[in-house]
């Protein structure tokens, strides 16, 4: 164990405790917490769910999700023992809320033998239809009285339009003050989406540049080769700008264009980020088509396996209209971006899986080289590799040896793997650790959350109200719909991947 954890004792109440996420994230997370030093002397975990599960069997299911899922692989012996007495199960049928009051129990008997100042938070992995009715239940039996010691975290998705994100705010806010309130999105909490900041604002080389006056365009890719598995019931429902645009790669725009925060308090900073989502131009309906694509993915292979089309995927409509691919250009209108686009595209069975930013700047305003000279020529750019290369790239034109002048361009690279030894924690980890500690800083907050979802609605209703007519109409393992490729063309872009085969 490195480290000693000041943190006050702490109780994990995870709803969901036999679900997916827990399996895959949470679980795994606390533990390589709790092997890193981070986790308080007295914590316990307490998974609840419906299933009628002994202390000792939830700790041997837990056991195995963390042998298979823990980034640091299977656990060890003597850590795993001192670390599964401290978790416990308590059925809980979320329907039926009198069974809270066993929950209720275990927590008070818990709070007693801790202290005081024991800190309970209380982990909602569940599907989001039973957000409102754990809320309720949790203040229906006064479990979260205590406003400084009691905290909710909110998986994603937080409400599925605009009315429904307000009306889940509101409720919310009627059981916690937004102090309690923790709004999941784990991009947030991504090693290299944290370090944008530090980037941004722990250099003072790139802000003079930041700016409409030397950037003359932005792009934001976030691709997947996998598609939709297991979760077509919920994909059906969502689609690509609601899985992806609305969050995660929103709080990436967020982070590339907001101002400098006078501080890196959790409300300066949040302010700083809706900042930049009110000054987002809102769609007119008639403007969507020339400004947004969407997609869905058909049949394909991938890595030598034959892969079904979307709509053949297990919970999903044959005839669905749900798009597994959404590119986006939007417009940021205040001093700093006006005029510059901001190209945003993620996808499902893509050719790639990568998460990037590029920041393209504009050309030098004179070219003195000759046309031999400068064959390869390329503007600068600086590329943020997110996943699953970590770097930062800055390519730069420089003379390739010889005795003719010949440029080309060349990569500055500042490169996780090659500059630090040590492990980068998995984005929960963070993120667990930041409600632990009562940070707020890398979670959304509720204006946040309602600003993204106004500026997405006029594409989601106009998408909904026309049905696409030439869905599928990208392959699997493909770029994407061709239309994604004019999109950025009309405007005499294309889209950046990594490897850097592009010129
Ligand atoms: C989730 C989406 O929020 O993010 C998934 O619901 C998506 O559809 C996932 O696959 C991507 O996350 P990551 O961390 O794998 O890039």
């Amino acid at each position: 164990m490195k480290k000693k954890s000041n943190l006050h004792p702490t109780i994990f109440v995870i709803f969901g405790g036999t679900g997916d996420l827990n399996k895959r994230k949470l679980a795994p997370a606390l533990y390589n917490l709790f092997t890193e030093g981070y986790m308080p002397e007295k914590f316990s975990i307490i998974g609840t769910g419906r299933t009628e599960f002994t202390d000792k069997k939830y700790q041997e299911v837990i056991l195995e999700n963390v042998n298979e899922f823990s980034r640091n692989g299977k656990v060890k012996k003597e850590t795993w023992s001192s670390f599964e007495s401290n978790i416990r199960y308590c059925p809980t049928d979320i329907t039926t809320p009198k069974t809270f009051e066993n929950l209720k129990e275990t927590v008070e008997k818990l709070q007693q033998e801790f202290g005081k100042e024991t800190q309970i938070i209380y982990y909602l992995a569940v599907a989001p239809n039973f957000f409102p009715l754990i809320a309720e239940c949790l203040c229906k039996y006064k479990l979260t009285e205590d406003e400084d010691n009691s905290r909710i975290v909110i998986e994603k998705p937080f409400g599925n339009d605009l009315e429904s994100a307000k009306e889940l705010n509101l409720l919310l806010s009627k059981i916690f003050t937004e102090k309690q309130i923790y709004r999941i999105d784990h991009y947030l909490g991504k090693e290299t989406v944290q370090n944008m900041m530090a980037f941004r604002f722990a250099n003072s080389l790139f802000e003079p540049l930041w700016n409409r006056n030397y950037i003359e365009h932005i792009q934001i890719s976030v691709t997947e080769q996998l598609g939709v598995g297991d979760r077509g019931g919920y994909y059906e429902g969502a689609g690509a700008l609601r899985d992806m645009i609305q969050n995660h790669l929103l709080q990436l725009l967020c982070l590339v264009g907001m101002e400098a925060p006078i501080s890196f308090d959790a409300d300066e900073i949040r302010d700083r980020k809706v900042e930049v989502l009110r000054a987002m131009r809102p769609f007119k309906p008639e403007e969507i088509s020339s400004n947004a694509v969407r997609g869905q993915y058909s049949k394909g292979w991938v890595e030598g396996k034959e892969v079904p089309g979307y709509r053949h995927e297990t919970g999903v409509d044959p005839h669905s209209n749900t798009e597994t691919f959404a590119a986006v250009k939007f417009f940021i209108d205040n001093w700093r971006w006006q005029g510059i686009p901001f190209y945003l595209r993620t996808g499902k069975r893509m050719n790639q899986t990568s998460s990037i930013i590029t920041i393209q700047f504009k050309d030098v305003p004179h070219h003195i080289f000759s046309s031999r000279a400068t064959e390869t020529w390329q503007q600068n750019r600086l590329i943020i590799s997110i996943q699953p290369e970590m770097s930062i790239r800055l390519q730069v034109q420089a003379k390739r040896p010889g005795v003719k002048m010949v440029l080309n361009p060349v990569d500055m690279v500042f490169d996780y793997k090659g500059t630090y030894d040590t492990d980068t924690p998995e984005a929960y980890e963070t993120l667990l650790l930041d409600a632990m500690n009562g940070d707020q800083t890398l979670f959304m907050r509720g204006d946040q959350v309602e600003a993204a979802w106004e500026l997405v609605m006029p594409i989601i209703n106009t998408w909904e109200s026309k049905k696409s007519l030439n869905f599928p109409n990208y392959q699997a393992d493909s770029w994407g719909p061709e239309d994604a490729e004019a999109l950025i063309a009309k405007d005499g872009f294309h889209w950046f991947t990594l490897p850097l085969k592009d010129k």
